[in-house]
């Protein structure tokens, strides 16, 4: 596949991709809002996704899109709104618009923060139970890829990505974590498989203590995970003794999303 563009590829997920993603007949197109610095068989588009416009010029030629821009936290209903939904829409819109036939949409467990820990592991395609507004624009850019598959054509992919970054930062992460290497392997697979079409999957590493989502779809796209959070286990249960399964941040998915310190009339 030739011309990948990157949406917020100056972010943590981004920055891994590049090199995991570069090959012999590939360049990457990245975007974002603050400047990068391109390296071999790499371009880069300083723009926001909120920018229909700038973002179907940006499309132009694309084989693929990687979409990661936005904001990759719980924020006020406005910030989600404007960035998060809008900027989906105009994504989906301009790869519609350039004639790109294939989208990858990074979306969250937070899609379905408030499944519940006895139902584990959450089912491939489970309905959305978003525990934040944060949640609800995954579930929203989940949607628009449906609309864009069902009435255009298009091949969209929704990853409900865990934990990624470079190492565990916790004890729940043992369990959510999804590494850099798998990373790459999860969003190669959804490239380069043959027209998925419409599809919702999880992405996570093989977890010794995961088994909290199902891997079947991911699978079923040519993803393998190979990394476990185990190693670091010893050092994480030493620093932040075992877990207290008792603790309501332990009942669903979404863990400290789904607690009520984010309840609107608690934040400012
Ligand atoms: N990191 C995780 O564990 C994780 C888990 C689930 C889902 N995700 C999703 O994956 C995506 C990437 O996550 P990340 O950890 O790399 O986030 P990040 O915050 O590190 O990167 C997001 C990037 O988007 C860019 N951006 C923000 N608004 C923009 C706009 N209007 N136009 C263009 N660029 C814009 C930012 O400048 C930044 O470089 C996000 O959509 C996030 O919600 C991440």
């Amino acid at each position: 596949m030739g011309t990948i563009l990157i949406t917020g590829a100056a972010g943590s997920i981004g920055s891994m991709l590049r090199p995991r993603l570069r090959g012999p007949e590939r360049r990457l197109r990245l975007l974002d809002l603050v400047p990068l610095e391109p390296g071999p068989a790499e371009e880069a588009v300083q723009a926001s996704i909120t920018d229909l416009r700038e973002l179907t010029a940006a499309c132009t030629g694309a084989d693929a899109i990687i979409h990661l821009a936005g904001i990759a936290d719980e924020a006020p209903w406005d910030k989600i709104a404007e960035v998060n939904i809008q900027g989906t829409y105009c994504v989906f819109e301009a790869a519609r618009r350039a004639g790109v036939s294939r989208v990858v949409f990074a979306s969250s467990n937070h899609a379905v923060g408030f499944s519940p820990a006895v139902d584990f592991p959450v089912a491939d395609y489970a309905f959305p139970a978003p525990d934040t507004y944060y949640g609800v624009s995954k579930a929203s850019g989940e949607a628009l890829a449906a609309l864009y598959h069902y009435r255009y054509g298009l091949d969209a992919i929704c990853l409900r990505i865990l934990s990624c970054a470079e190492r565990p930062k916790g004890v729940r992460e043992l369990s959510t974590w999804l590494s850099p290497d798998d990373t790459g392997r999860l969003f190669e697979a959804c490239l380069t498989t043959p027209r998925p079409g419409f599809r919702v999957a999880y992405g996570v590493s093989a977890n010794t203590r995961g088994g909290w989502v199902s891997l079947d779809e991911a699978r079923s796209l040519g993803y393998e995970p190979l990394d476990d959070a185990e190693p670091f286990a010893a050092e994480i249960l030493a620093r932040d003794g075992e877990p207290d399964l008792s603790d309501p941040v332990h009942a669903y998915l979404g863990g400290t999303f789904t607690l009520p310190a984010l309840d609107a009339d608690r934040r400012s």
